[in-house]
């Protein structure tokens, strides 16, 4: 079964009575339920990472933000904890996922793990590649990519049924993603199957895909340094040889990565979602339907009600914290439960209902799917964008669309962190 939790990651659940694991089936399968009841007990509640180690959720909406905009809580656990080996959950957990030991400066390089200034300057290089200006004049491309493939979903039917995550909600994100970071069509298969991959958290699937991926983003790198144009990767090339010091080899192959994969995997699941949660609440169906106008608004509430990303990276207390009458000690590490925010009653009236109108029209969104402070998901806009796009279109494409499986038949991935559906089979009239 390719969905099983790997043994590797099971063996410390149940250890700390108490103390729920990340890996507790109780959060892996309902998250929403499972860390809601974390949310009732408080807002600072003891728990336990995959590698057993202890930590923090943090789980109602305000705390959530206090934290993530709160510079004492650091994403780089160096500056934590120092070269604590043994006792460092990444590290721990990278090599429970099988990978080899030099190539975890790719993950612990990342833009996700770095505080500033690494983070100031990482981020600067990449983030005019994201602004609204930019993201708005990628919408026609967006359309047709989505077009085109709304118009060939009928070809992947077998008996009148089509896997939409198969052949809609990943082909519109890497297609989009792939041609702004400049990764060549003939590539992108491989880069559907590394992702999968990296999110199987299957130690030999691991082990087999992260080397070969680096060794592709070098290669990758010598072709388009010969040949430099106005994609993403050539703006990386140009800030690694041209302006000394702007970043280093390392960074530039795990920024590849990063915005390749951070790119796909989690928007293909915010439309996968998104399209299940709508297809079983005919009266919101409805409303979008009849005003295809309210789709920004959909978006932000379909990112609230069924965002993919259910919890931030790690964050270590960089000093002794006291937060809602509770001592974080300097090193500690903190996880930030998104999901449980988005259903804080505290802020949030019935928070269990999805109302596709309960952001005010024009307003910024009200929920932190997309995390919140220095972190703030880089795409965002992207990835609204590419929501609204796909939602619109796949309703008009396709005015009968239907489930072709019983709701509670629908098959959710249990991994920690993620709320991802492996299939959506679909009607399509
Ligand atoms: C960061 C969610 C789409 C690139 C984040 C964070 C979240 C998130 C929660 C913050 C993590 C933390 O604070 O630890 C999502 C969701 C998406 C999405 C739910 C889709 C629905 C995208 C897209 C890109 C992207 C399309 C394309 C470039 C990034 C990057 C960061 C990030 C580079 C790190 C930012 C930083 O550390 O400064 N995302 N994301 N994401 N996201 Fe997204």
């Amino acid at each position: 079964d390719p969905n099983a939790v790997p043994a590797a990651f099971s063996v410390h659940v149940g250890k700390h009575p108490g103390e729920p694991n990340v890996m507790d089936p109780a959060l892996l399968t309902d998250p929403f339920g499972g860390y809601g009841a974390l949310r009732e007990k408080g807002p600072v509640v003891r728990g336990r990472f995959i590698d057993d180690s202890p930590l923090w959720f943090i789980t109602r909406f305000d705390e959530v933000r206090e934290v993530l905009r709160d510079p004492r809580f650091a994403n780089d656990r160096m500056h934590a904890r120092g070269n604590a080996e043994g006792e460092d959950p990444l590290s721990n957990v990278l090599e429970t996922f099988g990978i080899a030991e030099e190539m975890n400066k790719y993950f612990t390089d990342s833009i996700l793990n770095k505080d500033a200034p690494d983070h100031t300057r990482l981020r600067r290089l990449v983030s005019r590649a994201f602004t609204a200006r930019r993201i708005n004049a990628l919408r026609p491309r967006v359309e047709e990519i989505t077009d085109e493939l709304l118009r060939r979903l009928p070809e992947h039917a077998e008996d009148g049924v089509v896997d939409l995550i198969e052949h809609f909600a990943y082909p519109l994100p890497i297609t989009v993603i792939c041609e702004l970071v400049g990764i060549p069509e003939e590539d992108r298969p491989q880069w559907r199957a590394w992702g999968a991959d990296l999110v199987s958290m299957d130690p030999e699937r691991l082990g087999r895909s992260v080397p070969p991926m680096v060794g592709h983003i070098h290669e990758l790198i010598g072709r388009r340094r010969a040949a430099l144009t106005d994609d993403l990767l050539s703006d990386l090339i140009r800030a690694h040889d041209e302006d000394g010091g702007k970043l280093s080899d390392v960074e530039m192959i795990t920024m590849v990565f990063t915005l390749v994969l951070a790119g796909h995997e989690t928007t293909a699941h915010l439309i996968g979602n998104g399209t299940a949660a709508l297809l079983t609440h005919p009266d919101q169906l409805r409303l979008l339907r009849e005003d295809p106008e309210l789709a920004p608004r959909a978006v932000h509430e379909l990112m609230r009600w069924c965002g993919p990303v259910q919890g931030t990276q790690l964050r270590y207390a960089t000093e002794d914290v006291e937060l809602a009458g509770v001592r974080i000690a300097k090193g500690d590490a903190v996880q930030v439960i998104l999901v449980a925010a988005n259903y804080d009653p505290r802020h949030y009236d019935d928070p269990e209902r999805l109302d596709l109108t309960r952001h005010p029209a024009g307003q910024a969104e009200n929920h932190v799917g997309f995390g919140h402070g220095m972190h703030y998901c880089l795409g965002a806009t992207l990835a609204r964008q590419e929501g609204e796009v796909a939602f619109g279109k796949l309703l008009a494409h396709y005015p009968d669309l239907a489930l072709a499986v019983a709701p509670e038949e629908l098959v959710r991935l249990p991994r920690p962190g993620n709320w991802r559906l492996t299939t959506l089979p679909l009607r399509l009239r």
